[in-house]
């Protein structure tokens, strides 16, 4: 093993002693048989899943090469599967259905529950049956609009069971996102909640999924149900908060409640059905439906840079094995281990590392409803000692939000059972890597830093924890099958030491297949930039040690809170203000969120640029795409940069965004003294 120093770290011995893989040549050498021989590594990982047949045709068949036509991607082509039976029938047949599957963690300390695997295998027999009484059948898309609760889980595996294909959208998207998914999808039921409380706020699915319902129903979604989990009588309000101030959930519960204390919903007894009685009427048994390996099993939808998102489509065999054998790698989980991630499922790390690695591998883990910061900031390390968790998933996002309140609320809690710490969504600052490793971890544990997207479905890039020194900020090495390469911009590699844009050389069985409905996009977003590459938008430096460091993205995306949004998303949102000729959208810094949106935006003749317009657009984008993606700063923009041919100079908007006048290269421009004066207008707010 390398010197341990300030910037390489080994993994710890605690790991490294009981660990799948436990050193570097164990790496090499499983990574080296993952690529020469894909056939006879992930055949080996086949055997421990039930496939009702076997593979009769390829086990690998693909084409990354567009110039020679149609991309596609197979494995294990002719076997039938299910993946649901893989992530419960499975260990319960094997006489562990009284293992627990969730820890069920509420909003409010007070709130928890246990689930086992049998109790939800049951559960999800019961809600395939309600499925399919309504006649929801193989390959129809059911969309999915639900807080973390067990139920969303039950859901998502009942979908999964009977063939169908789900499409989950986080809870906290707007109608109208809800909407143009679901419209998207041609889902014909959604399957949604009451409401939740998150932290001290209200979130009221059921109205926000009947306004969407309205606007597929304005265009001709004819959806069969919406199948409501009642949860708001089961679980604890907010207390009033202790600073005197009125929570935001004080309000709420004057506006959404009855005078009993009930939750008030509308029902439109001709599509609304309450889970409880649908399920109190149908059978806890129901048959899987055995599908083929390349049959959709989901879709999640993606931020795309032309705006319009798209669902990432994901097949079943390929995406089991992925997710299952990256969660027993990336984690080392083993049996005892209790395992916590705190992604929501509405989002892919809660696909694959909430849900599907973790059941596929029969884990234990923590499934928590609320925020890291209610009721108090040591809420995380809380659970973590009530729970003895020793594997914990976590954004940077979170952990820069947690160092704030200092080292106090973390040594509160015994934190002694954690072994392995992860991070997802962002490059994590080595700031940030170091105090959750020394922080929460008591320089006691392996951090794994996973970087991976929507699209690869698993981890791509990532440490082993009982195998590599880490450096921080570092996503270290490829996973097995993956096949890392570095492009120059005219598609030249660069070996060994250098910077470039990240590709994929070959698939692995975790990747997306398609674009729902689109192909072609699928091909021009990915593969047409660099014919024989899978293109990943993000730009990555080789060390000479050879460790991979992902600098972000280097298309017109930007990552707030680890989550993707694009540019022309948010700009076509504010464009529909009728006081709006033209916006532009940036990502500027955040010591938060990473990075947070900063807009310019060139207002329509007589209108005046006022904090009522201000507040109006912010209102816009939350209204059009979610509360996640409302803008930091907006600014007003009497002309933008735009090149003679009319393209906006992003990189300078980007500078004047952060108040940096040094612009470089602005003659392209067709009017360079605009620059000047946008420099002039930056809001006062932005200027600390
Ligand atoms: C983009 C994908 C994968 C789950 C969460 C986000 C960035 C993600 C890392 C990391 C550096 C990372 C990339 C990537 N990203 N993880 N460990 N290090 N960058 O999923 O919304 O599909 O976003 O997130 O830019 O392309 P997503």
């Amino acid at each position: 093993m390398p010197m341990e120093t300030a910037n390489m770290f080994n993994p710890a011995s605690k790991v490294s002693k009981i660990s799948h893989c436990s050193s570097m040549e164990q790496y090499k050498q499983m990574h080296d048989k993952s690529l020469k021989d894909p056939e006879a590594f992930w055949g080996e990982i086949t055997k421990e899943f039930h496939f009702e047949e076997k593979v009769k045709g390829k086990f690998l068949d693909y084409n990354f090469d567009i110039t020679k036509g149609k991309i596609f991607v197979r494995w294990l082509e002719g076997a039938k599967t299910n993946i649901c039976y893989n992530c419960l029938d499975r260990h319960v047949l094997a006489g562990k259905g009284d293992q627990v599957a969730f820890y069920w963690e509420g909003n409010d300390p007070a709130d928890a529950e246990v689930v086992t695997y049998g109790e939800l295998l049951k559960d999800v027999c019961r809600v395939a049956n309600v499925l399919k009484a309504k006649g929801v059948a193989k390959g129809d898309r059911v969309a999915i609009y639900m807080p973390m609760v067990k139920h969303l889980v039950v859901a998502m595996l009942a979908v999964a069971r009977i063939g169908a294909v789900h499409s989950i959208v986080f809870g906290g998207y707007s109608a109208d996102s809800l909407a143009d998914r679901m419209m998207d999808a041609q889902a014909s039921v959604l399957i949604t909640a009451d409401a939740v409380w998150r932290g001290p706020k209200l979130i009221a699915l059921k109205e926000i999924a009947d306004d969407a319902l309205k606007l597929c129903s304005a265009k001709d979604l004819k959806v069969k149900m919406n199948l409501v989990v009642q949860h708001m009588n089961k679980v604890t309000a907010p207390q009033p908060a202790s600073n005197g101030t009125a929570a935001n959930g004080n309000v709420a519960k004057k506006t959404h409640f009855d005078d009993k204390g009930n939750f008030k919903v509308n029902w439109d007894p001709s599509v609304d059905v309450w889970w409880h009685e649908a399920l109190s009427t149908v059978s806890s048994e129901c048959d899987p439906v055995w599908m083929d390996t390349e049959d959709p099993l989901f879709m999640l939808y993606t931020s795309g840079s032309t705006g319009k998102p798209k669902g990432v489509q994901h097949t079943i065999g390929g995406y089991m094995l992925y997710t299952a054998t990256t969660f027993k790698y990336s984690f080392d989980y083993h049996q005892g281990d209790v395992y916590f991630c705190t992604a929501d499922i509405g989002w892919i790390t809660g696909h694959s590392y909430v849900t599907y690695g973790p059941l596929l591998n029969g884990a234990t883990s923590v499934l928590f409803e609320g925020v890291p910061t209610y009721p108090h900031t040591g809420r995380f390390w809380e659970i973590i000692e009530k729970y003895k968790v020793s594997k914990f998933y976590t954004a940077p996002t979170a952990i820069r939000a947690l160092m704030k309140f200092g080292d106090e609320p973390v040594k509160k809690y015994d934190l002694s059972s954690l072994a392995v710490l992860g991070s997802v969504g962002e490059p994590i600052n080595p700031e940030a890597w170091l105090w959750y490793y020394r922080v929460v971890g008591d320089s006691n544990v392996s951090i794994v830093d996973t970087f991976w997207q929507t699209e690869t479905g698993g981890h791509v890039i990532t440490p082993l924890p009982g195998a590599t020194p880490c450096k921080p900020g570092s996503a270290c090495f490829p996973f097995f099958g993956v096949d890392v390469a570095l492009l120059d911009e005219e598609g030249r590699e660069i070996k060994g030491e250098g910077e470039g844009y990240l590709v994929f050389c070959r698939p692995w069985p975790g990747m997306m297949r398609t674009v729902y409905g689109n192909h072609e996009r699928f091909e021009t977003t990915y593969f047409k930039k660099f014919p024989g590459f899978y293109c990943t938008g993000d730009g990555a430096r080789r060390d000479s040690d050879g460790y991979i460091w992902v600098t972000g993205r280097i298309d017109d995306m930007l990552n707030v809170s680890g989550h993707l949004l694009s540019t022309a998303q948010v700009e076509s949102s504010l464009v529909e203000h009728p006081s709006v000729a033209e916006a532009a959208a940036v990502a500027r810094p955040h010591s938060i969120k990473g990075e947070c949106l900063y807009c310019f935006v060139t207002l329509t003749e007589g209108n005046s640029f006022e904090d009522k317009l201000i507040a109006e657009l912010k209102n816009k984008v939350r209204s059009k795409i979610g509360a996640f993606a409302s803008p930091d700063f907006i600014q007003l923009a009497p002309g933008l940069p735009k090149t003679r041919s009319g393209k906006i100079m992003r990189r300078v908007l980007r500078k004047i965004a952060v108040g940096d006048k040094d612009f470089g290269d602005i003659s392209t421009l067709a009017d360079p003294s605009i620059v000047e004066k946008l420099f002039e207008l930056r809001p006062k707010e932005s200027k600390k």
